[in-house]
């Protein structure tokens, strides 16, 4: 892939794909990480003289504008980072859009609304989405992808754009491809990976394509209760995915599973909710588990310790309340006092990093990606990296 560093951008019309794609509250965004990181490319461009157009997605609204996923919270948080102007405009490629892009100087910074407003940007259709991405390029004379939370997407600011301008990946895209490829190529060892989050399903394939890879595989969070209850257990009113117990239970043969031994069990999912640590085996019929136990917790860092290499996605319980964040905040810690490789997949755990008030710098990496990050590890070819190679 060639990168943004060997592109001649003085006076020129750089069209970046950014994840933008952050938490927001009530309009508030809690979470800036993904805008932090997409900051040293915009830098670099606008000190060289680029006449940067940023687009980016904001959640998933429905293919047409909506107030409720407008960028502008970003722009502003993206202004304020980067210490200088940044210009939203008020569509995806209509008037406005195009009329900011005209009046860019060099150093200059436009925001393309919420690229996700154009239903033609995710179209199955080739030719839609080819039309669309004709219409973006027509903004630029080159293109830099820096999104890497959005590579696995075969979308038209993802991938149909870099077929139609010279294009090459931004620091972010490379620090991350560059980072799994140290997990994927010859992790030193012991090799130990920490998957939590609420849905088996999410992470059924990455399991089964890291399982031979790994010496011993952590499961907590919502997950782990269609785990336990593949083992035989009475998991209370805590999340089960019926569906897929078969295949736990084969994962379960591998021997390499651990599953915790205690969990923070509920009466409901609520952080007033009366609550109880009680063994995983023995979790009651009306509680639901909403955090991994403590004694789950020193067996985790238990199994971590001595380890080399270390990937963690997915916080163990609902660490957002707080008399559920403990499990997660064990783990956090007990990785990131690791001499490792230490590596978290994006989305929710780096949130839940930042959220605890963990140092981020304690870990070898912070992924933005969560998706992008798990189907890279499943081995899957990823439209937005697999555009950019020449
Ligand atoms: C993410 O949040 O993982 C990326 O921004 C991609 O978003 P998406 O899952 O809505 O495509």
């Amino acid at each position: 892939m060639r990168s943004a560093e060997d592109l001649q951008v003085k006076g020129k019309r750089v069209l970046v794909r950014s994840d933008l794609n952050v938490p927001l509250e009530n309009g508030v965004i809690t979470d800036d990480g993904r805008i932090r990181a997409s900051l040293p490319l915009l830098r670099s461009l606008v000190e060289q003289g680029g006449r940067v157009v940023v687009t980016a997605h904001l959640g998933r609204p429905k293919g047409t504008p909506d107030p409720a996923y407008s960028l502008a919270p970003v722009a502003r948080r993206l202004e304020e980072l980067l210490g200088r102007p940044v210009r939203l405009a008020r569509d995806v490629v209509g008037p406005d859009a195009q009329s900011s892009v005209e009046d860019l100087r060099e150093g200059g910074v436009v925001l393309l609304e919420n690229v996700r407003f154009e239903a033609a940007e995710t179209s199955k259709d080739d030719a839609e989405r080819g039309a669309f991405a004709d219409q973006l390029a027509a903004f630029a004379d080159l293109y830099v992808d820096d999104a890497f939370g959005a590579v696995h997407r075969k979308h038209a600011s993802v991938y149909d754009v870099a077929q139609r301008l010279p294009h090459a990946a931004g620091p972010l895209v490379t620090a991350e491809v560059e980072v799994l490829e140290r997990l994927e190529k010859d992790p030193d060892r012991p090799y130990v990976v920490v998957l939590g989050g609420s849905k088996v399903s999410d992470k059924i394939k990455v399991i089964e394509a890291l399982l031979p890879q790994v010496d011993a595989l952590l499961v907590g969070g919502g997950m782990c209760f269609t785990f336990l209850k593949a083992q035989g257990h009475g998991i209370g009113s805590s999340l089960l995915e019926d569906e897929l117990l078969d295949q736990c239970r084969s994962l379960l043969d591998s021997g390499k599973v651990v599953l915790p031994v205690d969990v923070v069990a509920a009466t409901s999912f609520s952080a007033d909710a009366d609550h109880e640590v009680v063994p995983a085996d023995a979790i009651p019929d009306d509680r639901m588990g909403l955090d991994i136990g403590p004694v789950s917790v020193r067996l985790f860092a238990a199994r971590l310790e001595g380890a080399k290499t270390v990937f963690w996605n997915g916080p163990m319980g609902v660490f957002e309340m707080a008399p559920f964040a403990a499990g997660t905040r064990g783990v956090a810690e007990a990785v990131a006092a690791l001499d490792a490789l230490t590596v978290v997949g994006g989305g929710d755990s780096a949130a839940a990093v930042r959220a605890l008030g963990i140092d981020e710098s304690r870990f070898t990496h912070i992924s933005t990606g969560g998706g992008a990050s798990l189907e890279h590890l499943e081995g899957k070819v990823l439209p937005g990296l697999a555009v950019l190679d020449d």
